[in-house]
């Protein structure tokens, strides 16, 4: 190994979400998704040179940093970006919601599978919109899709079908196959297709390519707003540096519109982080993901043996983020239990479920903190 993913930087008494929620108190905080690493030495080498250039007017995009991101696309997934598709926007988030109100109208409905990263449930009802979601079946270790199901919730007001590709927090990375058949469902239902692919560069297994889904026809790409940005990746959520991928103009102008007035613009230092990521370290990225699988066939020995009643129901197969079944515990609230026995985990009724049958778990740390925090909750099932 090149790259220490083995210290746990201090972040208590620092602007961290993350440790800041239980500042003051021993918890291990493996909720919220960021990681507790270092970013590549690369990209904070590159962040520290724009600083001491000492001038933080509003940005652009200069051509180096647009040729990193679309490099990065043809090299990692043969997929050609026109830099004319491109629209930085401050945050995926942001992005979520601006394609929800550039492409419906009020009462229209916003479709995805569930459970969800939370903002897929939460963005429709920001302005007016209504989330429809479909349960994700598990079958023989897998979760699937109920394509019955999803027809039938499609109705004449259904507009958009929210993907996340790979997923969160199921871990899971879309087979070609299925791809091809939503990209059919959504075409058939005449749908825009929103794929939010921020966790594409985190895949575990290295059996599974990601697959932009906008690669799958240019019937698709002319439907597709595709999402995605080096913040997970790369550890700098922080920075608020994203892209929206637009192929068709005429979608493109309507979401630049939705923009006017109320989306930032993003920073310098967010572009240089972005430039840096994407040219400048993939042998970062490389141990990263091998420091990942390394913890995650950890966690997933640790919770068969030593955890009763807590299962990974499939296996992960991208993200650092573990969905885990607690249901056996019989506990209401699971997260509350834990956090009193000092692990603080995401709670599953935030990601579209009743409470008390999931939580979630950020592995992307030390595997020194992530063993200390599953002897915690080793200890907090005797209790
Ligand atoms: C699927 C997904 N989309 C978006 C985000 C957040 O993006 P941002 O912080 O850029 O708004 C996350 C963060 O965990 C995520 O998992």
């Amino acid at each position: 190994m090149n790259f220490d993913f083995d210290t746990p930087p201090d972040r208590r008494g620092t602007d961290s979400q993350k440790w800041q929620k239980y500042a003051g108190r021993d918890v291990l905080p493996l909720w919220v998704a960021d990681m507790d690493f270092r970013s590549p030495p690369a990209l904070v080498a590159a962040l520290q040179a724009r600083v001491e250039h000492g001038v933080f007017g509003y940005a652009r995009p200069v051509q180096s940093t647009v040729d990193a991101f679309v490099g990065a696309c043809a090299q990692r997934y043969g997929w050609t970006v026109d830099p004319a598709w491109l629209v930085w926007l401050p945050g995926l988030v942001v992005g979520l919601n601006v394609v929800t109100q550039a492409c419906t109208a009020a009462g229209d409905e916003v479709l995805t599978l569930a459970p969800v990263y939370p903002p897929f449930l939460t963005t429709p009802r920001h302005s007016g919109r209504v989330s429809t979601q479909v349960a994700w079946t598990l079958n023989a270790g897998h979760w699937e899709i109920d394509w019955e199901a999803l027809e039938s919730a499609v109705t004449p007001r259904t507009k958009i079908f929210l993907l996340c590709n790979p997923h969160n927090p199921l871990a899971r990375v879309w087979r070609r196959d299925e791809l091809e058949r939503l990209v059919e469902f959504c075409l058939r239902h005449g749908l825009v297709l929103c794929s939010d692919e921020i966790h594409c560069d985190l895949i575990l297994d290295p059996a599974l390519p990601h697959i932009p889904t906008a690669t799958l026809s240019p019937e698709i790409a002319a439907r597709t707003i595709t999402l995605m940005a080096p913040s997970k990746t790369y550890n700098v959520p922080g920075l608020g540096t994203s892209l929206a991928i637009i192929p068709d103009a005429a979608m493109r102008a309507k979401f630049v519109r939705a923009t006017a007035g109320i989306v930032a613009e993003v920073t310098g230092l967010g572009y240089t982080a972005c430039e840096a990521a994407y040219r400048d370290c993939e042998p970062w990225r490389q141990e990263l993901l091998a420091t990942l699988r390394g913890n995650r066939d950890f966690l997933a020995d640790f919770v068969a043996r030593e955890l009763p009643g807590v299962k990974l129901e499939a296996p992960i197969e991208a993200t650092y983020l573990a969905w885990l079944n607690v249901e056996a515990l019989g506990l209401a609230d699971p997260v509350a239990h834990f956090e009193q026995h000092e692990v603080g985990l995401s709670d599953g009724a935030f990601f579209g479920e009743p409470r008390g049958r999931h939580v979630r778990l950020n592995f992307g740390c030390p595997r020194a903190t992530l063993g200390e925090a599953l002897a915690r909750m080793k200890r907090a099932l005797k209790k």
